[in-house]
């Protein structure tokens, strides 16, 4: 079956992006850049991938899910940022139908359950907060890019939600120069 992955950036205390947004902390340069870039290609912009001559082979992962807030990021410039990936947008509004991105006001885990009843590759949970704290429970793996930062406040890992614990077992973990861990765990059953 195919699995959903949570894969995101996290600051030391548990943030995914500052208050109002802004990820200017998370290191950007630096030896975890080029490995990062290579394992998970599939989650560079497609146009930012041409411009490094990388290629996307869907491999890894070939479905992209986004809450609005994450999607809204990249707007106006970006409308379809991962245009190489399916791409779910949630959302209640209705936005202005775009080539290649597909708006749901579904339930998140219905639609997840069902992506995951199909072939394919893996399912990557872009994020941002909110929606990964609706999902918690169909999240098979997490790979953390644990940044040497503290932002003191912010949009948590997973947003405001009285979801139930949940186990995790590390699978990898490697530590870069540039003080960027990258922490992979897989759900225990
Ligand atoms: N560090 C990283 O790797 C990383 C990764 C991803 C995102 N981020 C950051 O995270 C921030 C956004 O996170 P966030 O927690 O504020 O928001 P989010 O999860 O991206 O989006 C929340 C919005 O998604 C829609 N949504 C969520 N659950 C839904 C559901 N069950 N059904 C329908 N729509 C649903 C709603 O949009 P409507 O209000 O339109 O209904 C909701 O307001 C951004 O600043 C982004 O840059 C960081």
């Amino acid at each position: 079956m195919r699995e959903l992955t949570y894969y995101a950036a996290v600051s030391l205390d548990g943030y995914i992006a500052g208050p109002d947004g802004e990820f200017d902390a998370f290191l950007v340069e630096g030896d975890h850049m080029t490995a990062i870039a290579e394992r998970f290609a599939d989650t560079l912009p497609t146009a930012f991938a041409a411009s490094l001559g990388v290629t996307q082979d869907r491999a890894l992962f070939d479905t992209v899910l986004l809450g609005w807030n994450t999607y809204a990021v990249g707007l106006p410039a970006l409308p379809s940022p991962y245009s190489h990936l399916r791409q779910l947008v949630f959302t209640h509004r209705a936005p202005d139908p775009v080539d290649g991105v597909e708006f749901t006001d579904r339930d998140p885990v219905a639609v997840v359950r069902e992506l995951k009843e199909r072939p394919g590759s893996g399912i990557w949970l872009c994020g941002g907060g909110a929606l990964a704290a609706s999902l918690v429970h169909e999240i098979d793996r997490l790979v953390i890019k644990a940044n040497p930062v503290l932002l003191g406040r912010g949009i948590p890992l997973f947003g405001a939600s009285d979801y139930s614990p949940a186990r995790f077992a590390r699978t990898s973990a490697t530590a870069f120069a540039s003080g960027v861990t990258l922490l992979e765990y897989r759900r225990v059953p």
